[in-house]
């Protein structure tokens, strides 16, 4: 079987696809024979070798990917899922591969009416979004919420959730063709969407039409673009708001940003840059600030069960949709990270093995 292996830190020719024995099961452990891959902007950074959790659970070399959908090939001792049965898992790395071992656990039957490309592209963004708006920041009707980076895969899911609950959502995205995107999203969910296109000019306007649109600020920042807005999302939360953050990829090199040096001083002075904020000053402004990142939190089997559960119940309700799917064949993962680190990607994009 086939498996991408990122011997060390590079750019996309880091990622070979190279021939690996089939992975057995051992006890409560699934094989799953994989049909599409779901790529995530995070495993460009373990490619580029910035990712925390990369490094404390593997190291190099590394096989990046968080979410497959599948079929059941084999299983262990103490597992009750048929071979055969459609499947989507979790795995934290590993998951560009034609086959790959996970802990039953990480296993959940797919819903008959998903293609495999849907599949794959449901489980991360949603448990973020889910993580973000479920466990740190629980949202009212009455809520004004701001969302960056709108029309990407967390930033979709987080406005979709947003406007179930009724809350008022502005959604905002850093090009004019992504402003339909988000907006499609509004249909049929109680609450209000406005979408900003941050291109149309510089950040001074950028943050006056937020301003505009949510004059007493926002009772939840969702962020995670890093340096170039913590600072100012920050400032425009309402009292009692919350700033979630969540990634830092405007520290990041686009993908046509050429040049080692370049490349490396724009993230050490992105990292310098990035704001540090101080309890005394929180707690007298009533403002606070939270973050976290998923793939830390694998190992809370209790609740990785309870949100996949939530999520794909609301899937099977009609509360989350499918966002749009770009798919790419496993041997051109290197475009598909191209692809994502232009920035201009709505939506998600996905691996198929075939
Ligand atoms: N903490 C967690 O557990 C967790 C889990 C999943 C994802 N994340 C983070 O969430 C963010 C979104 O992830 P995603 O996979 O859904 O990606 P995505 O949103 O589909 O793509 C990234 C988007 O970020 C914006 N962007 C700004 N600067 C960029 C740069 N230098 N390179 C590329 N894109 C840039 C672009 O949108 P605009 O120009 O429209 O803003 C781009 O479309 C990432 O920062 C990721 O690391 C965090």
């Amino acid at each position: 079987m086939k498996q991408v292996i990122v011997a060390s830190a590079g750019s996309y020719d880091a990622l070979k696809l190279e021939e690996r024995a089939t992975p057995q099961p051992g006890p409560g452990e699934v094989r799953v024979d994989v049909d599409a891959i779901g790529v995530n902007y995070a495993d460009c950074l373990v490619r580029m070798g910035l990712y925390a959790s990369a490094k404390v659970y593997v190291g190099w070399p590394i096989t990046p990917g968080f979410e497959v959908a599948g079929h059941v090939g084999a299983v262990g001792e103490g597992v009750d899922f048929a071979v055969g049965t459609p499947v989507i898992a979790l795995t934290r790395f590993g998951a560009y591969a034609e086959q790959l071992v996970v802990p039953a656990r990480q296993v959940f039957r797919r819903p008959d009416v998903w293609t495999a490309s849907e599949a794959a592209a449901f489980p991360v963004v949603n448990l973020t979004a889910w993580y973000a708006l479920n466990e740190l920041a629980p949202l009212r009707p009455s809520h004004h919420v701001l969302v960056h980076s709108a029309a990407g895969g967390v930033g979709g899911a987080l406005v979709q959730m947003a406007l179930n609950v009724g809350a008022h959502v502005v959604g905002v995205v850093g090009a004019g063709d992504k402003v339909a995107v988000v907006q499609s999203l509004a249909a049929g969910r109680p609450g209000r969407l406005d979408v900003v296109d941050k291109s149309a000019g510089d950040a001074r306007a950028l943050w006056t039409r937020l301003e505009a649109l949510s004059p007493r600020g926002y009772d939840v920042v969702l962020d995670a673009n890093g340096v170039e807005t913590l600072g100012r999302s920050y400032s425009h939360l309402a009292p009692g708001g919350k700033l979630v953050v969540y990634g830092f990829h405007t520290m990041l090199p686009r993908a046509h940003e050429r040049g080692f040096l370049r490349r490396w001083a724009r993230i050490v002075l992105g990292f310098l840059r990035t704001p540090r904020f101080s309890p005394l000053a929180m707690t007298t402004e009533n403002r606070s600030v939270l973050a976290f990142n998923l793939s830390f939190l694998f190992d809370d089997h209790e609740l990785m069960a309870r949100a996949m559960t939530e999520l794909l119940a609301w899937r099977t309700a009609g509360l989350l949709s499918t966002p749009p799917v770009r798919t790419f064949p496993l041997a051109e993962v290197g475009e598909a990270h191209r692809a994502l680190e232009t920035g201009r990607t709505v939506g998600k994009l996905v691996l198929l093995t075939s």
